[in-house]
């Protein structure tokens, strides 16, 4: 008997995360992917692919989509993701990174689709990251305790569900979402000083890492919270050093402050991050140094930028 390949949803498929995912998804895998955007224009299907226009206000319109193409996984990567305007725009971030969790898990639990959710070291206090899997979350913003609140919603809802956490994302995207990485290099090429944060510690995350430890866990059909976050625990300030070592960019411009020091509306976790051990014992991964997954990125870079003179 043929073993149909798996048909994965993925919600939010123009985050950065999304856009890993379906990368690595087409190139190592044989599964169907069923994409929901609100980028999206129109309902489009070219190979394994068909892509959904989707309005994150329109829930009877995701139902009628997963009961009508039974995906095996369904993936959230949509999520309200700036963390300042979290804290602005409370009725919008409950609405997408909350009531949009509890929509997926009831429709999940009535189709049997395995649903897997994304979250954050932003559900810790940071008062002694880096965190495992197992420890008590305290989130200190409004987005950590919505994203709590949705890890809660996967939790309670009888669904069979996996939630990632990772922290601080990083890797090449086609659309306009600025990571930490993007925001250095481009500080650094405008030749001006400029401030960044030596007391916030975290472990920096490659979305190809995300990508590659997903199919583990699809294949395993893994259940529960599993960390994923790369392997150097540092502070903002000392990952900004390396980005402008590695991009062969000015390092002296990058000053250093406190967190304190910057009104920032959102409260930040300051020793944040997570530990792997999990990950990588179950699923058999390694996560990449900060230097090898800036060193993957710059590559990636120039490869493109050699692909559009061609
Ligand atoms: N980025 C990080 O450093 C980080 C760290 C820890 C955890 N995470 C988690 O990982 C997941 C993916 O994050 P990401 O950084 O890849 O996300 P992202 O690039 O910021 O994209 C989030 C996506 O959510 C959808 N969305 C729906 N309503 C939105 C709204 N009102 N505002 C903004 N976006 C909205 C959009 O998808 P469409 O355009 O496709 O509709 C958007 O592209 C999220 O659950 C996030 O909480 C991220």
């Amino acid at each position: 008997m043929q073993i149909e390949p798996n048909k994965i949803l993925i919600i939010g498929a123009r985050s950065k995360v999304a856009e890993a995912l379906i990368r690595h998804f087409l190139s190592l895998t044989d599964w169907k992917l069923i994409l929901l955007s609100s980028g999206f224009t129109s309902t489009v299907q070219v190979d394994r692919i068909t892509c959904y226009p989707y309005d994150y206000n329109q829930s009877q319109h995701l139902t009628k989509i997963i009961q009508n193409t039974l995906p095996t996984f369904t993936i959230n990567c949509a999520a309200v993701t700036d963390v300042d305007s979290c804290e602005i725009d409370r009725k919008k971030t409950w609405n997408i990174n909350v009531n949009l969790v509890e929509t997926i898990a009831r429709i999940c639990k009535i189709t049997g689709s395995h649903f897997i959710h994304f979250s954050t070291d932003y559900v810790f206090d940071g008062a002694k990251g880096p965190y495992f899997e197992t420890d008590i979350p305290n989130p200190i913003s409004y987005y950590g305790k919505s994203k709590l609140a949705s890890e809660n919603v996967c939790l309670t809802s009888d669904v069979i569900s996996t939630i990632i956490r990772t922290t601080v994302v990083y890797g090449s995207s086609s659309y306009s979402h600025s990571d930490f990485v993007d925001w250095v290099i481009k500080q650094l090429k405008k030749n001006i000083p400029f401030r960044v944060v030596t007391d916030q510690i975290s472990n920096p995350t490659l979305t190809d890492d995300i990508a590659f430890t997903l199919i583990r866990i699809i294949d395993l059909h893994k259940k529960g919270i599993f960390n994923i976050a790369g392997f150097n625990w540092l502070s903002r300030f000392e990952f900004a050093q390396l980005i402008a070592q590695i991009f062969e960019l000015d390092e002296s411009l990058i000053q250093p402050i406190l967190t304190s020091e910057l009104s920032q509306k959102a409260k930040r976790p300051l020793k944040g991050g997570l530990l792997t051990l999990k990950a990588e014992t179950e699923l058999g991964v390694k996560f990449s140094t900060a230097e090898e997954g800036l060193r993957i990125l710059k590559d990636q870079q120039i490869n493109k930028l050699y692909q559009n003179l061609m």
